[in-house]
């Protein structure tokens, strides 16, 4: 069944167009319910069990995974940042000097230092994978040209399912089938996908998968999540903390020390995962993305978005082609002589929140966006075209 529009259960005010779920998603009635109740129990930690710190994080990475389709919980690690679910991965990583790792042109930072130091370090290269000049079936051929570049000197594939700043698609598929064939790692940043478009670690067995929790997952910011592949399960993680260690559930016994982890990845995730306030908030968030599911998430925003983009289409921008991008999110780029500042200061005043991103204007839609706040948005480009 379709879904229908879910406004009513966000608090998004009525005079506020938000097509920036991309840069952060708003809370909706149940995750503000979760996260005050938690704040209430701050009040009584003379009822904090042993429970409090395993049962909510539990559910929050069985969620995780019912989501990105891993039988697999425990795989799936709490951690604070896409910086250091990466940088667990990076300790992990030797390379010699003719090793290569493939990013994608103008990914985001935290995906971008990583590699340069560790490619750095090891005297190895670090290839970015640029956009083909055309407009034309430009998603087509940028995922050849990445296809093109894996080869037998490819250590790691680093990149999103998702371009972050304008949506285009990439074939995640293939892609996996060209780094097993080189033995490389392939290491996805979900950040803005997971939860808004289909992810299956079935069908695509990333090495690993980072995601930002504040965005499409519906999480407060500072609550990033990873599935960690069998590659990474006797690793080194990159801090040391007493709960990822085995027997952890016995408090009193916390200093007859283990050497060893907890099974597979969960050696990964950062202390004080049991984080008791944004669990309750994040489990609540997961309920609800799974219930929704990322595929009619995905029709729901395409069709709430595609006049407007024949629209745009037909006043000059350019928006990448419907099957090479993602529906919740896309880039916009304007014809040559727009007047962005012009836009910019009309998207202000009708109170439209979008976000510009390298060259693109940046817009992103959920369950709560409905086509008139798409006209809202047609009207202010129209605007600064005059
Ligand atoms: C693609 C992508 N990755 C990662 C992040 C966040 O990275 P970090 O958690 O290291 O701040 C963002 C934030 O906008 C993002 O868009």
């Amino acid at each position: 069944m379709k879904l229908k529009s879910q406004k009513a259960i966000f608090k998004i005010p009525k005079d506020v167009v938000y097509l920036n779920t991309a840069s952060f998603s708003p809370a909706f009635n149940a995750i503000e319910e979760a996260g005050i109740q938690a704040v209430l129990d701050k009040n009584r930690p003379d009822l904090i069990t042993v429970d409090s710190f395993f049962k909510p994080i539990n559910e929050l990475r069985s969620l995780f995974a019912e989501l990105i389709e891993s039988d697999d919980m425990d795989r799936v690690v709490n951690i604070p940042s896409v910086s250091y679910g990466l940088a667990n991965v990076a300790n992990n990583v030797c390379l010699k000097s003719t090793d290569e790792i493939l990013i994608i042109d103008e990914q985001f930072p935290s995906n971008y230092y990583i590699w340069k130091k560790l490619t750095d370090q090891y005297g190895a290269r670090l290839k970015i994978i640029e956009p083909p000049k055309t407009k034309s079936n430009k998603g087509k051929k940028w995922n050849k040209i990445l296809l093109d570049s894996i080869n037998e000197n490819t250590a790691l594939v680093a990149m999103g399912h998702v371009h972050w700043s304008n949506g285009t698609l990439f074939d995640l598929k293939e892609i996996r089938r060209k780094t097993q064939e080189f033995n490389s790692l392939l290491i996805i940043d979900g950040s803005q996908s997971v939860g808004a478009l289909p992810f299956s670690v079935k069908e695509l067995a990333p090495d690993a998968l980072i995601a930002a929790g504040y965005k499409w997952l519906f999480g407060p910011y500072g609550s990033a999540i990873a599935y960690y592949g069998p590659y990474f399960d006797n690793g080194n993680p990159i801090e040391e903390n007493w709960i990822n260690r085995v027997n952890s559930e016995r408090f009193s016994e916390l200093t007859t020390y283990q050497s060893e982890y907890k099974p597979k990845a969960q050696r990964y995730s950062v202390g004080e995962s049991s984080s008791l306030i944004y669990n309750q908030m994040r489990v609540a968030a997961l309920q609800q993305v799974i219930e929704w599911q990322p595929q009619r998430i995905q029709e729901y925003c395409r069709e709430t978005t595609a006049t407007f983009v024949n629209q745009m289409r037909a006043l000059g921008c350019h928006i990448e082609q419907d099957d090479c991008r993602s529906h919740h999110m896309f880039g916009v780029g304007f014809p040559e002589n727009f007047d962005i500042e012009k836009l910019k200061i009309k998207l202000e005043k009708e109170k439209v929140n979008v976000s510009f991103r390298g060259a693109f204007m940046r817009v992103s839609c959920h369950v709560f966006n409905t086509k008139e706040d798409f006209e809202v948005l047609l009207e202010c480009v129209k605007y600064a075209m005059q």
